[in-house]
């Protein structure tokens, strides 16, 4: 049985930023652990049987460089930022599993540090 709507195939997904910067001196997600973070998102969702609910996908630049590694879960339009790997678990039990994002992790828009 499908407990989400047709039109919303899971119940959170979540974009996290592994893009990586071509200038050498550039802060970018690929050097602060985006892929890191993602694989390990990954992992806990599959652990905590959370996979078909939470769909997690890599994504491009999402302006927010300086603040990386970054993420963006919608259906909220919740945005992390400086996301370390060890801050995975949290994200997963805090916010996908008791619905409250969190917030020390949380970046306000426009983020400091976003591009245009
Ligand atoms: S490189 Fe991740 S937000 Fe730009």
């Amino acid at each position: 049985m499908n407990e989400h709507p047709q039109e919303a195939r899971f119940k959170r997904h979540v974009f996290v930023c592994m893009h990586e910067r071509a200038e050498e001196n550039s802060a970018c997600c690929a050097r602060s652990c985006g892929g890191e973070v993602l694989e390990r998102l990954k992992s806990r969702l599959v652990e905590l049987g959370l996979k078909s609910e939470v769909r997690a996908n890599k994504s491009g630049c999402l302006a927010a460089c300086a603040s990386g590694a970054t993420m963006v879960v919608y259906p909220e339009g919740v945005w992390y930022g400086h996301v370390r790997p060890e801050d995975v678990e949290e994200i997963v039990t805090e916010h996908f599993v008791a619905g409250r994002p969190v917030a020390r992790l949380r970046l306000s828009w426009p983020a400091a540090g976003a591009e245009q």
